[in-house]
């Protein structure tokens, strides 16, 4: 069931289409507050099942992902390793992912493409989340080389982001006074023509 909250935080930071788009796409956005509920087992385990199915070079498939649940130490450990940026606001997602990718085929040789597949096995995690009305923000602002002593992550395996997860609906007074700001600021996009070009590079 969809909540009046949830209707809310799914259409206000809509994004302000030039063309026409799925829902699911213009949607979705990162919050920082998520509604007060537990995200099922059920929505946890599809959300993990469409990153399984993404596209990846050679179809190595060099996503690894760590996940818990908001009150386990596991959690504790991974808020310890984000920035004070991120720590002011994550407490009250569901669940914590940690990525990382592994550096090399199993024939050893370089995979020049793993952070880029662990993108895609991310996007395809996000708009999953997506159509269960789960929000998805991800954070760069990580330290990876602790989350490497903390979490024992062996040599070929390189951590990449912390991920918060929650449904989306949360009350904006979870939130600092600097952040509610950034929370209802409007979506900024940079204009087709900078990104995209036909027959020529866009720089
Ligand atoms: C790889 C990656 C790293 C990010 N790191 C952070 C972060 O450390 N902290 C944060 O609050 N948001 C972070 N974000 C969220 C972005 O700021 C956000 O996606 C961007 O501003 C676009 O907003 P939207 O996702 O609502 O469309 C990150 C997003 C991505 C994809």
């Amino acid at each position: 069931m969809v909540t009046t909250n949830q209707e809310k935080a799914i259409s206000y930071k809509s994004a302000q289409l030039k063309e026409d788009i799925h829902p699911i796409l213009y949607q979705r956005w990162s919050p920082r507050i998520f509604a007060d509920k537990p995200i099922t087992d059920q929505h946890l385990r599809q959300l993990f099942e469409a990153l399984r199915w993404a596209p990846s070079s050679m179809n190595e498939q060099p996503w690894r992902i760590l996940y818990t649940r908001n009150g386990s130490d596991i959690f504790n450990e991974i808020f310890n390793c984000l920035s004070e940026f991120n720590q002011s606001w994550v407490k009250n997602a569901s669940v914590l992912l940690l990525t990382a990718y592994k550096e090399k085929f199993d024939n050893g040789k370089e995979n020049f493409h793993a952070l880029h597949d662990l993108g895609l096995g991310i996007a395809n995690l996000t708009f999953q989340a997506q159509h269960h009305l789960i929000a998805v923000h991800q954070m760069a602002g990580v330290d990876w080389q602790k989350a490497h002593e903390v979490f024992q992550i062996p040599e070929g395996y390189h951590v990449t982001t912390a991920v918060a997860l929650g449904y989306y609906g949360g009350e904006l007074s979870a939130l600092p006074n600097d952040l509610i700001e950034k929370e209802t600021a409007k979506r900024k996009r940079k204009a087709m023509e900078e990104i995209v070009l036909e027959d020529k590079f866009p720089i």
